[in-house]
């Protein structure tokens, strides 16, 4: 008989959770395939305990982002699917499918705070018509990445907070404002 905490600890595969990593290594399912379109409406998703959108761009790329947008955290699921990216609906930033801020159009031109924000993105590929994903602390490093402060880092913020190391809850733990 498992005693309640040994339940838990093989159970819980949430952020944070001793088995989060564990879980990660493997490649997991997201959406079958014909469940998207280019250019179409993204879907939501929850996986490891993290609430996500899956969205596949005009060009046929398929990417999984945090629901949440990164900066006042309204829904990504009513973002517009754009060639770039998927924009906000709510302010109009910009998130490229690798995570990246390409668009703020309410910073003035000369700002420089985009390549500060990352928003929590993971690598997907398409096999057996179904979306794959692997969610390790590998998934989103970059050249772009590397340059940034720690705590702005999409991987390390990821890992930290998945091996229970960070002060702060994993950005993707808590729910969207819409
Ligand atoms: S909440 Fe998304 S751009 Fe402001």
């Amino acid at each position: 008989m498992l005693t309640r905490e040994d339940h838990a600890l093989f159970t819980r595969v949430g952020p944070g959770s001793p088995l989060a990593p564990l879980m990660r290594h493997s490649w997991i399912p997201v959406v079958h395939s014909s469940e998207l379109a280019p250019g179409g409406h993204c879907k939501r998703v929850k996986l490891l305990g993290e609430e996500l959108v899956v969205v596949q761009s005009p060009a046929g790329h398929v990417g999984l982002l945090g629901e949440c947008c990164p900066h006042r955290r309204a829904s990504l699921y009513f973002g517009r699917n754009e060639d770039a990216g998927l924009r906000c609906v709510y302010h109009g930033w910009q998130c490229a499918l690798n995570g990246h801020c390409t668009d703020m159009p309410n910073e003035p031109p000369a700002s420089t705070f985009q390549e500060k924000v990352c928003q929590v993105a993971y690598p997907c590929t398409e096999r057996g018509g179904v979306v794959w994903t692997r969610s390790g602390p590998w998934a989103a490093r970059g050249a772009r990445a590397a340059r940034r402060p720690p705590e702005t880092r999409c991987a390390e913020g990821v890992a930290a907070a998945w091996a229970g190391e960070g002060a702060q809850p994993h950005p993707s733990s808590r729910p969207c404002k819409v």
